[in-house]
């Protein structure tokens, strides 16, 4: 039975041209031209075919299959840019890229310097890794002394015997780097890691930060040292947040103090951040003793200094409430978003 490609030729352009979106065009290609398509039946149907017709009946099939994909291809050209019927709203919202942004610690050390930025102290910044003399014997704190236990770890290995490594335990070190490298009368805060050899838990890491402050000039009193605290805190806390200076024992500071801010949780009636007291502890202090002073090569008959040093996590748990200081470091964005 001869098949009549031209009546089929027909009916497909008639369906291209019917087309009316790309939609409609992709339907007609694969009726007539999809793997279950009406080209396909076509050619099925040689095997049937009487011997000298096969070669020409496919032939022209072929020839078809050409012709109807080069029709579909030109209507489809001039649906290029047409969405289907989908309209772009350019009043949507977009997708917002997700932004990251400073680690709570990071801003808390950041508003530190700042404030003390503003009261004249320049930021410097030390080693992590420290000489044991500037971690400890510069600081007048002799190898057999009793508090060298709580800070003596991390050892580097180094080739030359003479020269100890560490990873620093405080960052008071960098008292002496900046007396040597900006001879006073000079006003610093050194922000940054120390470590430690503490068992972790919800008040101890391995590895924290600090901030410590260090002012020498020829005429520095206690006095100096309060005024500058005291203004700090009411940065820092709040209008109004009065300060304790409690007598203690720093090796490199003389005479030291610690230093509490009233409670500004409870406003110094006692709650359970402050035990009751209303108090807060947040730094050390003291007058910078002139065993420093000589081990940065600064003449202490001539300069005289005040030094603080206070930790960063403590202070941004105070601030913010946090009770488990190994929040800060599981980096747990539901945490680190709230910042
Ligand atoms: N370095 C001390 C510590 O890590 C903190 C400190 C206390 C620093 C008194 C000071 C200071 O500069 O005067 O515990």
């Amino acid at each position: 039975m001869p098949v009549d490609l031209r009546s089929f030729e027909q009916e497909a352009r008639a369906a291209i041209e019917a087309a009316a979106d790309g939609r409609a065009l992709n339907d007609v290609r694969v009726r007539y031209l999809g793997r279950k398509g009406v080209l396909q039946e076509l050619m099925g149907r040689i095997p049937a075919l009487p011997l000298e017709e096969r070669r020409g009946f496919g032939a022209a099939v072929n020839g078809l299959k050409k012709a109807l994909e080069e029709a579909i291809e030109t209507k489809g050209r001039a649906f290029e840019g047409q969405t289907d019927g989908r309209v772009l709203d350019v009043t949507l919202p977009g997708l917002r890229p997700l932004t990251g942004r400073r680690h709570p610690l990071m801003q808390v050390e950041q508003e530190i310097c700042a404030i003390f930025g503003r009261l004249g102290l320049k930021v410097f910044r030390g080693p992590e890794v420290e000489t044991e003399f500037n971690n400890f014997e510069a600081l007048n704190i002799p190898l057999e002394h009793p508090s060298r236990d709580a800070f003596d770890t991390f050892y580097i290995k180094t080739p030359d015997k003479g020269r100890k490594l560490l990873l620093r335990s405080h960052t008071s070190p960098s008292q002496i780097r900046a007396l040597k490298q900006c001879p006073p009368p000079m006003a610093v805060v050194v922000p940054g890691r120390v470590y430690r050899p503490d068992a972790v838990d919800a008040s101890h890491s391995f590895m924290f930060h600090q901030v410590e402050g260090l002012a020498v000039d020829t005429d520095i009193r206690f006095s100096d040292l309060k005024g500058v605290l005291i203004a700090f805190a009411a940065e820092m806390f709040g209008a109004g947040t009065k300060l304790r200076f409690r007598p203690s024992f720093f090796p490199f500071t003389e005479p030291s103090a610690e230093v509490d801010v009233s409670c500004f949780i409870c406003g110094a009636k006692g709650c359970s951040v402050c035990k009751q007291s209303g108090w807060l502890e947040i730094l050390g202090c003291g007058m910078v003793h002139p065993h420093v002073l000589r081990s940065a090569g600064v003449d202490p008959r001539r300069w005289r200094g005040y030094a603080f040093g206070m930790g960063v996590e403590r202070i941004a748990m105070l601030k913010y409430g946090i009770h488990d200081i190994r929040l800060f470091f599981e980096n747990d964005l539901r945490l680190l978003e709230q910042f």
